[in-house]
């Protein structure tokens, strides 16, 4: 069954061809970061517009590339939430605009069960399999930081998510105190290899709750900052950074967010006997987190290749087609939920 994706929920136009769930024909994805970069984050009504310019060119892109038309395609599945209202928008039209002129089903998908999806999809030499349910999974991305049991398809059960601060955004915050630009996640994961010493910041553990905190550790980072003085005029870091002071204070950042998402997720999964932890979201793009994961979980531990972290469209045909077979019924009347929750 070959599904067509579609993805508009923040600042990548993104569509793509995927077979039974799994397997990748075309995946493409029109990225805004350059234009968003010059506004130091995501600008709604800029990216809306930026959607409309794109959609058409993608879609086509992604047929072409899957070599496939129209009439090869089973259904169309598109993000309608959370999000950005006007976004979701412009893919939540095309894709009902496309079911009619098409005739083909269309579903709509909870952007966040599309990340977890990620996981699923795989190269034709891959012998690693399905992942195996139940399992814990940590989705992590710029407004979400959501640990679930899945039990089966469609079935997540959520054990904690962030009183604050998604992991993401605390990463976006902190780079933009430091200096370093956005998207904060892969700044401050490329500048914290360069630490000499990291720094040492105190970890929200939250004892007894499998929720996460990140602001008191955001505040912690602007107070150093604030204290060795290494703020210009514009309240941004110095960069160059001779004396690595950005890079310590970059990587203790990381150490402390990646030490509790680590611990609470193996605690967890260990708690609910999961058979695996899935890892998903542009934060499980981290390469200290996936390394820290695999290497302190005593279960296997699985994450999609970085493109596949961040938003997607593969991931959202991936989604389409379990939660079809799940009996999720096609619906040409969608509307999109800018604030949906996964559960
Ligand atoms: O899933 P995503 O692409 O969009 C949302 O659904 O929000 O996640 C984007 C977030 C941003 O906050 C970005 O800084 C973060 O993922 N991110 C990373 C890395 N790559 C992207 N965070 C830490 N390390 C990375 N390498
Ligand atoms: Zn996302």
């Amino acid at each position: 069954m070959k599904i067509l994706g579609i993805e508009t929920s923040c600042d990548e136009t993104a569509a793509a061809v995927v077979e039974d769930g799994r397997h990748i024909h075309s995946n493409v994805i029109a990225s805004q970061v350059e234009i968003h970069a010059r506004y130091g984050g995501v600008v709604p009504e800029v990216a809306s517009r930026q959607h409309l310019l794109q959609i058409a060119p993608v879609l086509r892109e992604a047929l072409s590339q899957a070599k496939v038309s129209w009439r090869d395609l089973d259904a169309i599945a598109v993000t309608v939430g959370p999000g950005l209202a006007g976004s979701l928008l412009v893919g939540v039209n095309m894709a009902k605009a496309i079911a009619v002129a098409k005739a083909l089903p269309v579903i709509g998908i909870n952007h966040l069960e599309g990340h977890v999806y990620a996981n699923w999809l795989r190269r034709d030499d891959d012998p690693s399999g399905d992942p195996h349910l139940p399992l814990v999974s940590l989705i992590a991305s710029g407004g979400h930081t959501d640990l679930t049991l899945m039990e089966e398809h469609g079935r997540h059960l959520l054990l904690g998510r962030t009183r604050d601060d998604a992991a993401g955004e605390a990463f976006d915050k902190v780079a933009r105190v430091l200096g370093l630009g956005y998207p904060g996640g892969p700044a401050i994961d490329r500048t914290a290899r360069q630490a000499s010493s990291p720094h040492s910041f105190p970890r929200a553990w939250l004892k007894g709750s499998h929720d996460f905190s990140f602001s008191g550790l955001k505040t912690a980072v602007l107070r150093l900052v604030e204290d060795i003085g290494i703020l210009n005029g514009k309240g941004e870091a110095s960069i160059p950074d001779p004396d690595s002071s950005i890079a310590n204070i970059a990587a203790g950042f990381q150490e402390s967010v990646v030490d509790v998402l680590v611990t609470k997720t193996v605690e967890a999964a260990q708690k609910y006997e999961a058979r695996e932890i899935l890892l998903s979201g542009g934060v499980a793009a981290n390469s200290l987190l996936r390394e820290t994961l695999s290497r302190r979980s005593p279960l296997p531990v699985r994450f999609p290749p970085p493109i596949l972290c961040t938003d997607n469209a593969a991931m959202i045909a991936a989604c389409g087609y379990f939660r079809l077979h799940a009996g999720t019924k096609a619906n040409g009347n969608l509307d999109v939920v800018p604030n949906l929750r996964l559960i």
